[in-house]
């Protein structure tokens, strides 16, 4: 098979780009090697900030997301048994972001590709990406029992943090650069309403807190946890519990529902550079990772593709590749804000097992610069809701 631009994975970043290319007349495959059903329904992140917004309402993906949605205009930030609002669009000149659920957008991503003929093959396996230092790089995958080759121009190897794009850059090629965690999210779904408005973070003597939702009726909750947890210590009643006990806040309540999913979430902060190799293209998760706090994973992967399409429609209809080069450098710069500000939103939240009282009082007191200053609070804001994508 040969097409232009050969995509690997339909997550956030596969998608988007396949679409935004396909909006510009450029041919493009994607292949996922999981079923329809799993990328539809796999849990992850919850909030969409400006940007993505704005890129799917342009490209007309943004429909069913302007309908449910819940556009948010600031947030919690809870501690001390306080609670500090940040508004968003008085610091950030009408800025804000969207609760709606990354499971949401893939599922619209596809019916769109379904509805205008483009081609997403689901249980195929890419299995090696060859000829990236040539203009005809081959993806190799296996689809329906058989070992097939995909030609194309360009490789986005959208395949997240274990697929096989970033590990098909020769040794040597590649700078990584890695921060763990001494903990992990438990994170919940429940059929409840939020007990709040807009999302709830909570820095607590017993560790971080999120109160996040995913409609008028479902609530998303996350607690700080060890990274070895074993999800079988934490039955319904001991989550809901521990939950009482983080958000504590005199005259709040945390209303509890029927728990209908649990998982847990490793927390790792990952970059490798350059995001590009001769014709083959790391975009998304396959290049970066934030831990969650701060919800930048799932947006940094829709301005990455957001980017590369940029890039690929003017190298197509223009001839001309500078975008193309600047590609690297240029998401670079954005995914380093990110990881600073998910950094930085981790540490002042968390609770380091490894940390001090002193630690402990500089967190509380960021936290109540935010609170009280208005240049600590706008800079939040900022990188909340989103910077420029250029
Ligand atoms: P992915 O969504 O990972 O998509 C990659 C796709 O490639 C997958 O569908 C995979 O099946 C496919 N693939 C992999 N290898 C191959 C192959 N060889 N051949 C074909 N297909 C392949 N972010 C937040 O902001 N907030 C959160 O609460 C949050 N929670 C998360 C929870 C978990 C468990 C994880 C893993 C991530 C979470 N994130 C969260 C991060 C966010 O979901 C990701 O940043 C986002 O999914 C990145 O999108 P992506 O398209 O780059 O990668
Ligand atoms: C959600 C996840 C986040 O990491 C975050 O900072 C806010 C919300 C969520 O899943 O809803």
């Amino acid at each position: 098979m040969r097409t232009s631009v050969g995509i690997i994975g339909a997550g956030p970043a596969g998608l988007l780009l396949a679409h935004l290319l396909r909006q510009a007349g450029i041919d493009n495959v994607v292949l996922e090697n999981r079923t329809r059903a799993y990328v539809e329904h796999r849990q992850r992140a919850g909030v969409l900030e400006q940007n993505t917004v704005d890129v799917l309402r342009a490209s007309g993906a943004g429909e069913r997301m302007d309908r449910v949605g819940l556009r948010h205009d600031g947030i919690e930030l809870r501690f001390a048994r306080e609670a500090h609002r940040v508004d968003f669009p008085t610091r950030t000149g009408g800025r804000s972001v969207m609760v709606y659920a990354q499971t949401e957008v893939v599922k619209d991503l596809i019916q769109l590709a379904q509805q205008r003929d483009g081609r997403v093959l689901f249980e195929a396996e890419a299995f090696a990406i060859e000829h990236t230092e040539t203009l005809r790089p081959v993806i190799r995958y296996r689809h329906e029992g058989a070992e097939h080759a995909l030609e194309c121009d360009v490789v986005a190897a959208c395949d997240g943090f274990h697929g096989i794009g970033r590990r098909s850059v020769p040794p040597g090629r590649l700078n990584t650069y890695e921060r763990e965690y001494p903990f992990a999210w438990l994170g919940i779904l429940a059929d409840v309403p939020p007990s709040c408005d807009e999302l709830i973070y909570a820095n607590h003597e017993r560790g971080f807190a999120l109160h996040s939702m995913r409609s008028p009726h479902v609530s998303r909750l996350y607690l700080q946890v060890a990274p070895d947890e074993d999800l079988n210590a934490w039955p319904d009643e001991r989550i809901w519990a521990e939950l009482d006990t983080r958000f504590e806040l005199p005259g709040w309540r945390l209303e509890r529902g029927r728990i209908t999913e649990k998982g847990i979430t490793p927390m790792r902060s990952f970059v490798a550079e350059p995001l590009r190799h001769g014709r083959l293209f790391l975009v998304g998760d396959a290049a970066h990772i934030v831990p969650p706090t701060g919800a930048k994973g799932l947006n940094l992967a829709a301005a990455d593709a957001t980017l590369l399409a940029a890039a690929i429609i003017r190298a197509h209809d223009k001839g001309d590749e500078s975008l193309l080069d600047a590609y690297s450098d240029t998401a670079l710069r954005r995914v380093w804000r990110a990881e600073h500000f998910s950094y930085f939103m981790t540490t002042m939240l968390h609770r380091d097992p490894r940390q001090d009282e002193f630690a402990h009082r500089l967190q509380l007191s960021n936290l109540h610069y935010i609170a009280a200053s208005d240049a600590a609070a706008a800079s939040l804001a900022e990188n909340y809701v989103g910077l420029p994508v250029v």
